[in-house]
C-alpha cells in the first residue's frame, strides 16, 4: 500500500473573538478546549484570535487549564509547551451573571477593548455551551445590549453558535427559532450538530455521489433496510441536570441520528454546496413519516439502565437511556424500507455506524455496506468469497477502507475542530437549519407524546449489556 495520504489543508481564517458561555462546563472541558488547543497548536486559527471564557464564578485561566485535559486529543496525549503557552496567552476569563442585563453592556465594552488593543476588526462568535433552558434569556440579553450587530466593528461578522437540543419538542423549538430570529438573522445562527462534522459522516456524501456504482443501487429495489446505531459504554457521567429532562430520543435520535438519516437518504443535489445540500436534506427529512401514535408500541422501544435513578437522585425517573425507533420514508425511492435508529448508554460496546443491507444476499451476512463512524472510522462492504482450497466453501469477507491505513493519523480534524473552523469562516454546510430542526422534531413528536403519558413500556437493562431485551 502507498504511504498514507496527507489530509487536505484549511484556508486561512480571519481574526475572531470566540466568546464561550459556560467555559467551565463539561462540554467545554471535553471537546471545546482540547479542540481549540489543537487548532492553536496547528496554527489554524489566525494569530489575533482571542478566547473569552464567560463564567459566573471567579475561576482564573490557570485554574481552568489545570482542571481540563487539553491534550487529550493528541496522539501521544502530551502537550506542546509552545502551544500551551499560546493557548494561555490567547485565553482570558470574563466574570458575569448571565441574568444581569448590565453585564452584557460590560461584555460589549470588553469586546470593543480587545479589538481596539489588537487594532483589527474581529469576527465575534458567541458559543452557548450552557443549559439549553438558558438559551432564550441569553439570546435576548445579547440583543438588548446590541451584541448581535454585525456592523459595529465595520467588516467583521457576529455569529451565534448553539449546542443541541434546540428546543424540547416541536412547539418549544418553533418558539426558540422565532425568538432567536428577532435577534440574530438565520445567517448568523450556527446550530451545532457535531456528528455531521465527523469525517465518516461527511464521507457518506462523497462515497454516494462520487462512486456511481453505489448510487445506482440506492433505492428500495436494492436496499432491504438501513440501521443507524450509536451505542456508548459510558453512562451519563454526572450530567444529570442536562440528561434528565432529555433522554436518549431527544439527545441523539432527534438531532444527530436524524441528520445522518437525511445524509444517507437524500437525493443528489445539483451542486455539493451548503445551499443545495441543505435543500436536499430538508426534502429528505420532510418525507420521513412521523412514527404513527397508534404504532408507537411496535415501532419504538425505550429502556433505562439499572442504577440510573440513583445517579440522577430521582427514584421515579422515566427518562430513557436507550431508545430505538423504526421510520419509513414516503417517497417512490424509499417506500417500504425500514430505517431502524437506535442509541443507548452504558451498553457493552462503543459503536456508531450505519449499516445498509441489500436485498436477497446469497448469505444473510453478505452484501452489507457499513459506514463506521466511530471507533476505527472507515467504510466496509461485506462480500461472499470462496475460501482457498479444493472444495467450494464460501466465506463472507470485508472490502475495507480504514482511515488509519489510508490517511495520516495526525491530519484528521476532530468534529469540534471542524465545527469551530467552519463557524469562524462562516460556512453553514455542517450546521442544522431551523427547518431541519423542526422537521426532525416532527418525526419524533408522536413518540414523545405517547411516552409522556405512560411509563409501563420503559424496560430496565443491566449496565454493560446489549440494552433492553
Ligand atoms: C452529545 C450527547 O451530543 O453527543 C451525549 O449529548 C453523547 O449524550 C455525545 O454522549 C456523544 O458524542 P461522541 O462524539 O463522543 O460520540
Amino acid at each position: 500500500m502507498s504511504h498514507p495520504a496527507k489530509t487536505s489543508t484549511t484556508p486561512k481564517l480571519e481574526p475572531a473573538i470566540i466568546v464561550i458561555f459556560g467555559i467551565t462546563g463539561d462540554l467545554s472541558a471535553r471537546y471545546l478546549l482540547p479542540s481549540l488547543y489543537h487548532l492553536i497548536k496547528d496554527s489554524l486559527l489566525h494569530e489575533q484570535t482571542e478566547i473569552l471564557g464567560i463564567t459566573r464564578g471567579d475561576t482564573t485561566t490557570e485554574e481552568l487549564f489545570q482542571k481540563v485535559e487539553l491534550c487529550v486529543n493528541e496522539i501521544d496525549k502530551v502537550c506542546d509547551p509552545d502551544a500551551l503557552a499560546a493557548m494561555h496567552e490567547h485565553t482570558q476569563m470574563f466574570q458575569m451573571d448571565l441574568d444581569d442585563a448590565k453585564a452584557y453592556e460590560k461584555l460589549r465594552q470588553k469586546l470593543d477593548a480587545i479589538e481596539e488593543q489588537k487594532g483589527v476588526c474581529m469576527n465575534r462568535l458567541y458559543y452557548l455551551s450552557i443549559p439549553p433552558q438558558a438559551y432564550l434569556s441569553v439570546i435576548k440579553l445579547l440583543g438588548s445590549a446590541d451584541l448581535n450587530d454585525s456592523c459595529q466593528h465595520n467588516k467583521a461578522s457576529t455569529r451565534l453558535l448553539v449546542e443541541k437540543p434546540f428546543g424540547f419538542d416541536t412547539a418549544s423549538a418553533q418558539g426558540l427559532i422565532n425568538e432567536t430570529s428577532k435577534v440574530f438573522d438565520e445567517g448568523q445562527v450556527f446550530r451545532i450538530d457535531h456528528y455531521v462534522a465527523k469525517e465518516t459522516v461527511q464521507n457518506i456524501l462523497v462515497f454516494r455521489f462520487n462512486n456511481p456504482i453505489f448510487e445506482a443501487l440506492w433505492d428500495k429495489d436494492h436496499i432491504a433496510s438501513i440501521d443507524i446505531a450509536a451505542y456508548g459504554k459510558i453512562g451519563i457521567e454526572g450530567r444529570a441536570l442536562f440528561y434528565e429532562p432529555l433522554g436518549a430520543l431527544r439527545d441523539l435520535i432527534q438531532s444527530h441520528l436524524l441528520q445522518i438519516l437525511a445524509i444517507i437518504t437524500m437525493d443528489q443535489p445539483d451542486v455539493l454546496d451548503s445551499e443545495h445540500i441543505h435543500a436536499a436534506k430538508q426534502a429528505a427529512l420532510d418525507k420521513v413519516q412521523p412514527v404513527p401514535a397508534d404504532q408507537v408500541s411496535e415501532l419504538a422501544v425505550r429502556g433505562q439502565y439499572e442504577g440510573y435513578r440513583d445517579e440522577v437522585k430521582n427514584p421515579n425517573s422515566t427518562t430513557e437511556t436507550y431508545a430505538s425507533i423504526t421510520v419509513y420514508i414516503d417517497s417512490p425511492r424509499w417506500q417500504g424500507v425500514p430505517i431502524n435508529i437506535s442509541t443507548g448508554k452504558a451498553l457493552n460496546e462503543r459503536k456508531t455506524e450505519v449499516t445498509v443491507t441489500f436485498h436477497n444476499p446469497p448469505d444473510p451476512n453478505s452484501n452489507r455496506l457499513r459506514f463506521r463512524i466511530q471507533p476505527n472510522e472507515g467504510i466496509e462492504l461485506d462480500l461472499v468469497t470462496k475460501k482457498p482450497g479444493y472444495v467450494q466453501e464460501l466465506q463472507t469477507t470485508a472490502m475495507d477502507f480504514t482511515y488509519l491505513n489510508d490517511f495520516a493519523r495526525d491530519g484528521h480534524p476532530s468534529a469540534y475542530e471542524r465545527v469551530l473552523v467552519d463557524a469562524v469562516r462562516g460556512d453553514h454546510t455542517l450546521f442544522a437549519t431551523s427547518e431541519e430542526v423542526l422537521a426532525s422534531w416532527r418525526v419524533v413528536q408522536p413518540v414523545l407524546d405517547v411516552w409522556s403519558k405512560q411509563s409501563d413500556d420503559l424496560l430496565a437493562y443491566k449496565q454493560g449489556s446489549g440494552g433492553p431485551v
